[in-house]
């Protein structure tokens, strides 16, 4: 059986991220979400569950029943959340998924540890799938294991992609993503006895994309959020 199938047909907790957590408090009232690579839906539920149209996308089937049933146990409508497994390095699926966001709410794209389980040349893909499929007033946060997390001690062990904040910078650049605020560092996503080290950051796309324009760094070595 895959890994993530097996993880989520044993279980995961269903407690939703601090990353999630963070952003929900951040979103206006009605933002739609597309949760790239979403597990079991533990991030996708709490958006829906603080009145956020979503629709989670994730290519183990077994992490999408999971999601399903906990959206059934919150009692989280299934016309505001749903959930379909997808293999979200298509740009097909990055386009079919914005479709069925409504038109008339703020668009918002959510990944959180997805680009390190990808391999590069995914994660590349992802990076030109919504560079070629966002529009302007889309916003993209995204949270993944940097290279400085390879030897950290882990809960979970299994192949992980650890991701360099330049490379990182260079498929932003490459998709025509403008990277608006980036934060590094242990403290943003505990886990048990792990304190990975970690990027989030908010992209847009942007047809007029530069290196560096605009970009906000922020260094973090400890954090509540
Ligand atoms: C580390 S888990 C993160 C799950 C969830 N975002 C969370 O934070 O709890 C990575 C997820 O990415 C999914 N994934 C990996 N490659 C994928 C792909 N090509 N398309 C869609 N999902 C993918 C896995 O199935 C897994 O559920």
């Amino acid at each position: 059986m895959p890994y993530w199938d097996s993880l989520y047909t044993a279980g995961h907790t269903s407690e939703p991220s601090p990353f999630a957590v963070h952003i929900a408090d951040q979103l206006p009232a009605d933002a739609s979400i597309l949760d790239l690579g979403c597990g079991n839906g533990r991030d996708s539920c709490h958006f829906a569950a603080t009145g956020h149209f979503t629709v989670g996308l994730d290519e183990s089937a077994a992490a999408i029943e999971s999601a399903e049933r906990l959206r059934d146990m919150i009692a989280v409508p299934e016309t505001t959340c749903t959930f379909e497994v997808a293999d979200v390095t298509d740009p097909d699926v990055i386009e079919r998924g914005l479709q069925q966001l409504p038109a008339h709410l703020p668009r918002v794209i959510y990944g959180r540890f997805l680009l390190h389980s990808l391999e590069p040349r995914q994660a590349r893909s992802l990076m030109m799938g919504l560079g070629s499929k966002l529009e302007a007033s889309d916003t993209v946060y995204l949270e993944f294991r940097t290279d400085e997390d390879s030897e950290l001690p882990k809960v979970y062990n299994h192949p992980r992609h650890f991701v360099s904040l330049a490379h990182f910078h260079e498929m932003a650049r490459d998709a025509r993503l403008h990277v608006n605020l980036m934060a590094c560092g242990r403290g943003l996503a505990p886990f048990r006895d792990e304190d990975p080290m970690v990027a989030r950051v908010k992209v847009a796309y942007s047809p007029m994309v530069s290196i560096g324009q605009g970009l906000k760094a922020v260094a973090v070595t400890s954090s509540t959020a």
